[in-house]
């Protein structure tokens, strides 16, 4: 995709307000204040003054309010740019980013930012804070759930397709927002999986792996990026010169401008970095840190800094072209006011529609023993026993703020609904909520359970436990769910067990009891019916992991795109009953007491069909360096339901100047196939494909073997290789 046009060639509208503007305007336009940190009056008169260039978090009433005292009572009448994260759907929620990455379907993701961008447009948005694409390798964070999971080139490509979503190709446009794409950079590898903690990543895996997403987002024409919180190698990212100026605006030609974190910048004197706040705007403004987020230290102290030589005045003047040539971009200056339609579009049918579909297809089914799912036309009595199954708060996951759990369609009515007066669909709590470890609702439960032929056991997180700040060093079902589930387990009866939840969890001794297992993530507002359509067989579930889940908290981080090691594991499979240790054998890479592989891999994730590929065929077999190669497949449908498929390819760069992945996926696409249906799928891999960062630190395609694999997961067989000269 060809990089838009920079809103650097910035406009002679933007040039002449530059030129007009006081060093105190420039430091009040790189201010974004927080609405309600300040009383009213001083907040207008700021606004008045031209010390506030953005907003973050102000209701529509106020927004217009204020973008009129800017643009009408401010000496040069810029416009105000408001900001508030909308992180997956506004009042239609979205499943969470990693549910939605499951889907591996970047229509379905570009469809919904695009309904979140209509939805957040009509209530005077215009720019959300999203998306986020934060390479994330360790289910402790809690923030893997507003991510897009493991992968580089899954993040890239979801990441640029969530930026088409909210932009278009015309943000100015009335049902559009600026999208931006966050945390610049390496957010994701906190230490211990502790939000805001330490983050050292070598030069290499910075940019082969956690830039990789962003690159792609900037590509897609994304107007702003956020920079992390996060202590990057020694350098804060609100700080880092390194992969602001030099990686971003220089080896990039970024042209939107970069927000700090909420009050990222001022953390740099608890980090211990700077001194004071005045430090601190040298050290951002320098870095190209283009706009503050709630606090103020550009404001108090830059206009000074400037004065005292000490911040050159270009340095302020391209931070303040920037944001000025974003607003301009957005239509801000000629359509300052918000213009909500006739008719809200807001949980429209439409809207609706799309935010179910989406949940449908970011649904993953884990296990599948026969006979169990779909739900048998012969069911005639079904338990649902756990609170998640109807609870139309929890299903909205993290980072709902605008949504509303009277809006959601939970599980259990969603069921009641599609089976009619037909099946008895009986539900107890067993716990009053998914964290409680007070026993009193198991009778209940198990007396529910015990008349079903079916048990749907609803388990898994409720939403406060992912998102910012949630970090958990256990990542088991919280409370006394597992007794629960274990009660029901032994009742004998095919047991369903259906997770929620915003990362993965390590259930497999659970699992392991239960006959199915559906991991349904946090899907939002729609979440009931798309579970509904996916029990009952109406669709079959398409979803693959977008992270491997962990069999305990000692394997993290575990990702399927690891080195080889000198000593790799000799064997997938020990046959080791987790947490009791073997006796030493093998000096390889592995554990004592838990297998060395995953729960689940990456790209995993069954269908009520089954899937055949052959004739995987690579071509040419020797190709110059820049030459296309193209890998083709028959993929089959050999079972007897229409189903859709995520063909996955993953390519091993055999021998580098520096040492490579095992596996790197490298191609996906979702098909659907009728039953007995089949399909060539072609991919095409091209040489920014088999780029990556080199001895030199230079990114370039070095010669040699590469083996290709090709099929349903990351563990797919190998199918081919290809010779590069
Ligand atoms: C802090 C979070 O890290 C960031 O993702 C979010 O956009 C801002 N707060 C604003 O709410």
């Amino acid at each position: 995709m060809s990089t838009p046009p920079s809103p650097l060639a910035a406009s002679p509208r933007v040039e002449g307000i530059l030129t007009r503007m006081s060093l105190r305007e420039k430091a009040g336009q790189m201010s974004q204040w927080a609405f309600g940190h300040a009383e009213l009056d001083i907040t207008e008169a700021a606004v008045r003054q031209g010390d506030v260039g953005s907003f973050l978090n102000a209701p529509r009433d106020e927004r217009d309010r204020l973008q009129r005292i800017a643009v009408e009572e401010s000496r040069l009448g810029v416009p105000l740019i408001f900001g508030r994260d909308v992180i997956h759907g506004y009042k239609t929620i979205f499943p969470i980013p990693l549910a939605l990455a499951s889907s591996f379907d970047e229509g379905i993701v570009e469809q919904a930012a695009t309904v979140a961008a209509r939805e957040a447009a009509e209530a005077g948005i215009d720019w959300t804070f999203a998306p986020m694409v934060d390479i994330s390798r360790d289910p402790r964070w809690g923030r893997i759930a507003e991510s897009l999971g493991e992968d580089p080139y899954l993040a890239a490509r979801l990441g640029a397709a969530l930026v088409r979503g909210f932009q278009g190709s015309d943000p100015a446009a009335p049902d559009r927002v600026a999208a931006c794409a966050k945390h610049f950079a390496g957010y994701g590898a906190s230490e211990s999986g502790k939000d805001y903690n330490t983050t050292n990543l070598p030069e290499r895996v910075l940019r082969d792996v956690y830039l990789a997403p962003f690159k792609a987002c900037v590509e897609a024409g994304a107007l702003t990026l956020m920079c992390g919180f996060n202590d990057l190698d020694g350098v804060p990212a609100s700080a880092n010169d390194f992969i602001l100026r030099q990686i971003l605006k220089a080896e990039w030609a970024f042209g939107g401008f970069v927000v700090s974190d909420w009050a990222s910048m001022t953390e740099m004197i608890q980090h211990g970095n700077c001194a004071d706040e005045r430090e601190v705007a040298e050290a951002s403004a320098k870095a190209g840190v283009d706009m503050e987020m709630a606090s103020r230290a550009y404001i108090e102290h830059l206009p000074g800094l400037v004065e005292q030589g000490v911040v050159a005045i270009e340095h302020v003047d391209e931070a303040v072209r920037r944001i000025l040539a974003v607003k301009e971009r957005l239509g801000l200056f000629d359509a300052p006011y918000s213009k909500p339609p006739p008719t809200t579009v807001a949980l429209c049918p439409e809207h609706r529609e799309a935010a179910r579909r989406a949940a449908a297809r970011s649904i993953v089914l884990l296990k599948n023993e026969p006979h169990v799912l779909p739900l048998s036309a012969n069911v005639r009595d079904i338990a649902v026993i756990g609170s998640l199954a109807d609870d139309g708060h929890e299903q909205l996951g993290c980072w709902a703020f605008d949504g509303s759990a009277s809006d959601s369609v939970t599980a259990l009515s969603a069921l009641r609904e599609r089976v009619g007066t037909q099946v008895r669909v009986r539900y107890a709590k067993g716990l009053e909520s998914s964290r409680s470890s007070e026993r009193e609702g198991f009778a209940e439960a198990i007396r529910v359970a015990e008349q079903a032929d079916v048990i749907l056991y609803f388990a898994g997180e409720p939403a406060n436990l992912s998102g910012e700040c949630r970090s958990r060093a256990f990542i088991d079902l919280p409370g006394a769910q597992a007794e629960l589930g274990e009660r029901l387990a032994a009742l004998g009866k095919p047991v369903v067990l259906v997770l929620m939840a915003g990362r993965p969890l390590t259930v497999g001794a659970l699992a392991a009891r239960c006959q199915a297992v559906l991991c349904a993530w946090h899907l939002g507002t729609m979440a009931g019916p798309a579970i509904a359509d996916v029990l009952l067989g109406g669709l079959s579930p398409s979803g693959k992991l977008p992270v491997s889940f962990p069999r305990s908290v000692g394997q993290i981080p575990i990702y399927y795109g690891h080195k080889n090691t000198g000593r790799p594991a000799r064997r997938q499979s020990r046959g080791i009953p987790i947490g009791t240790p073997l006796d030493p054998t093998d000096f390889d890479s592995s554990y004592l007491d838990v297998e060395v592989s995953p729960e689940y891999p990456f790209g995993f994730g069954l269908s009520y069909t089954r899937f055949e590929y052959k004739d995987v065929t690579v071509s040419p077999a020797r190709a110059r360096i820049g030459q296309p190669i193209q890998v083709r497949a028959v993929v089959s449908n050999v079972g007897s339901v229409d189903a859709e498929e995520v063909v996955q390819l993953y390519v091993r760069d055999r021998v580098g100047s520096v040492t490579r992945p095992v596996r790197e996926l490298k191609g996906f696409q979702r098909i659907a196939l009728g039953a007995g249906g089949q399909q060539t799928v072609v991919f095409t891999l091209t040489e920014q494909d088999l780029a990556f960062c080199g001895r030199d630190r230079k990114t370039r395609v070095e010669p040699g073997k590469f083996q290709v694999f090709v099929g349903g997961d990351s563990s797919a067989p190998l199918a081919g290789e290809f010779d590069l000269e």
